[in-house]
């Protein structure tokens, strides 16, 4: 169901800008995906001959599945391109960013869950991948409904969701660097903590951008009497 009137004012009508500190870790973000992606296709290629004994098995695990992980990785990898040109340029996109925006979101929901199957963290990652790989596909299936319904505020509100859950799989990136860095003091290995750390990382960004876009709306409920000087599909990043 698509709800109209009695829903919160959309953010993109906030004249606001994201504070700086969102916007770097946007950018932080993008540039993780980027990385682990180029550094994915390089170790398929190309396996590295010295490598720590954990770092080789977990090689190991995505080489044995290289058709899933290319399947997966590189429509990501397009997709995390896409991002910036749906998020800074609301007004100004060219129809081919539009059309391949959905079925590129869905194509990487669905092989995550397929992907999910050989989950190094077990159990504990995969609920984690259940759970957010469906928010995820909810809020792009929810963004698509509303374009067809030509709401195009109530889109943008629902496309910058489902981007900032997707990239939350860059978040996971530096926690587990943390549980990397600290395992001679912890012991965890990584099939203990890459559950956890898929948990953090997607909780800490679906928390940080609901936080912001209820402050958004906050403030703009607050200035709602005066007049929208700007187009409402302005960038709000
Ligand atoms: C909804 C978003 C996403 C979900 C739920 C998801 C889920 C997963 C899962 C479950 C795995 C297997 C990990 C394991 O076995 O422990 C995986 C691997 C991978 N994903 Fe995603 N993914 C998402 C988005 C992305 C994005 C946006 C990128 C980068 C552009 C990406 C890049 C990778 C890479 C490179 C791997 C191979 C493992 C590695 O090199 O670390 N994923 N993903």
């Amino acid at each position: 169901m698509i709800p109209h009137q009695s829903q919160p004012v959309p953010v993109l009508e906030s004249n606001s800008k994201a504070p700086l500190w969102l916007r770097t870790g946007f950018w932080i973000a993008i540039a993780i995906s980027v990385a682990v992606v180029l550094r994915r296709v390089l170790a398929l290629a190309t396996p590295p001959r010295k490598l720590p004994p954990q770092l080789a098995s977990l090689d190991n695990t995505f080489a044995a599945h290289t058709a899933l992980t290319l399947a997966h990785i590189v429509p990501a990898l397009l997709f995390v391109l896409l991002v910036p040109v749906v998020v800074f340029r609301p007004d100004r996109q060219p129809a081919w960013a539009q059309g391949i925006f959905y079925p590129l979101g869905a194509i990487v929901a669905l092989t995550a869950y397929a992907m999910s199957l050989y989950s190094i963290g077990g159990w504990t990652e995969r609920s984690a991948i259940l759970l957010f790989d469906t928010l995820f596909l909810v809020s792009l299936a929810r963004a698509y409904a509303y374009r067809s319904h030509a709401d195009n505020l109530r889109e943008r509100r629902w496309q910058l969701r489902a981007i900032a859950i997707l990239l939350g799989i860059a978040t996971t990136r530096p926690v587990m660097g943390v549980f990397f860095a600290t395992a001679r003091l912890t012991h965890l290995v990584p099939q203990q903590f890459f559950g956890i750390a898929f948990w953090i990382g997607f909780s800490i960004n679906v928390l940080v951008f609901e936080l912001w876009i209820r402050s958004v709306d906050r403030q703009r409920a607050r200035t709602s009497s005066s007049p929208i000087p700007n187009s409402p599909m302005r960038s709000v990043l």
